[in-house]
């Protein structure tokens, strides 16, 4: 569906969009020309505060110094080389990015993005388990590839390949005693995401959680984070899976990774890496060079500047100042937070927008969602609460 502000401008993005690409994307009625930090700087002189991120991507905002340095100084050293050759920029990036993720995590295989990082953790479940059945969990979602569109909730309604790669059955969410019964000896692995993003920030329970660890281990199957959403210090710690104290055997990251260089990245244990050789996998672009100098810069960034105490403490007064006006309830970690409405989210993402606050809906339609840079400050959240007080509650 096409946004009915677009404009009839031919010099209007929207009207060319319109007039060239598959209208898969309904769109915003704005157009943006810079960010900067936590705004976005609009065509028609608006400024407004971006708490949705382009889809959790911008963590550092926009215009991070570090990470514009480190992008301009790797594109006029060297813009690209496959994986035929070693790269120290690399080979950095692969440190970085174990050096921060869970415990046990000791190899990585870049790729291009979160459903490329899901498809190819699967296709690892299988291959390292000999086993051909993945469980997903009720209203996850972990992209629109062939594997990745298999396991998210509900695809059967877009789903578009005539039959799954693999048997797939759905766990309901925070469902122990299911998650005991449905995990055996056939299972290769379980897919889930600690934080259901999508799903309107839903944070599974840690004893859900930790019943599935314990479960996959017990049967030779894996357990597979998707941390393509909660992941890169969005939940307040590098993975949100850490808030729990527990280990997967494969973890995939995406989105906030390259903080706006597009990129991906599955990691791994090494028993499950031991399984794997030459040519066994394989991707052009994963591991370039500068979505790696790119990759290197964030999690600099966020050790630097200490975002992770940024993000518990913008939290803790987003859940303290904002269930106010239309929100009745906040769920959630970090700044993946669903902000419960009292009437359909939609409503209140257009209310707030009209007053220059740009958040995300979810597939809860009482669900808002907030996917802030990790840089938020405290006023940008007294922003948010005085605009959801001016805009009531129907309760
Ligand atoms: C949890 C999760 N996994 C996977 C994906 C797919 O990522 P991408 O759009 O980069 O393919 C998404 C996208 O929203 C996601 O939220």
């Amino acid at each position: 569906m096409i946004d009915e502000h677009a404009g009839t401008n031919p010099a209007d993005p929207r009207a060319s969009e319109a007039a060239t690409m598959l209208p898969v994307y309904p769109q915003l009625p704005f157009v943006p020309e810079r960010g900067a930090a936590c705004d976005i700087l609009t065509s028609d002189g608006r400024r407004i505060l971006d708490l949705y991120g382009g889809h959790a991507v911008a963590a550092l905002g926009y215009g991070h110094p570090a990470l514009i340095d480190a992008i301009k100084q790797q594109a006029e050293t060297l813009l690209f080389q496959s994986n035929a050759v070693a790269l120290e920029i690399r080979a950095r990036a692969a440190e970085k990015l174990l050096g921060v993720a869970p415990e046990g995590l000791e190899r990585v295989f870049f790729v291009n993005s979160g459903a490329e990082a899901n498809e190819n953790a699967l296709r690892m479940a299988c291959v390292a388990t000999g086993r051909h059945k993945i469980l997903a969990v009720v209203h996850g979602f972990h992209g629109r590839t062939a594997a990745a569109g298999a396991v998210t909730w509900g695809a059967e309604k877009w789903y578009g390949f005539p039959e799954k790669p693999f048997a797939v059955d759905f766990i309901p969410r925070n469902d122990c005693t299911a998650a005991e019964q449905m995990i055996d000896e056939s299972v290769a692995g379980v897919i889930v995401e600690p934080v259901q993003g999508v799903a309107g920030a839903f944070d599974l329970s840690e004893e859900f959680l930790r019943t599935i660890r314990d479960k996959t281990a017990a049967e030779g199957a894996l357990l597979i984070a998707d941390e393509v959403q909660s992941g890169i210090g969005r939940c307040g710690r590098f993975f949100a899976i850490q808030a729990h104290g527990l280990e997967p055997d494969i973890l995939t990251s995406a989105k906030a990774l390259g903080g706006g260089v597009p990129c991906g990245a599955v990691l791994a244990t090494g028993a499950i890496a031991s399984h794997f050789g030459n040519g066994d996998l394989g991707t052009t672009f994963g591991g370039g060079p500068l979505a790696a100098a790119a990759i290197v810069a964030v999690i600099e960034a966020i050790e630097s500047e200490q975002l992770l105490d940024n993000v518990l403490a913008r939290e803790a007064e987003i859940r303290a100042r904002c269930c106010i006006g239309p929100v009745t309830a906040i769920q959630g970690m970090g700044l993946l937070l669903g902000l419960v409405c009292d009437r359909p989210a939609v409503e209140v993402r257009n209310a707030l927008l009209d007053h220059d606050i740009l958040t995300g809906t979810s597939s809860d339609p009482k669900v808002l969602r907030i996917l802030a840079p990790l840089v938020l400050e405290s006023h940008h959240v007294e922003q948010l609460a005085a605009t959801l007080r001016s805009l009531g509650s129907q309760a």
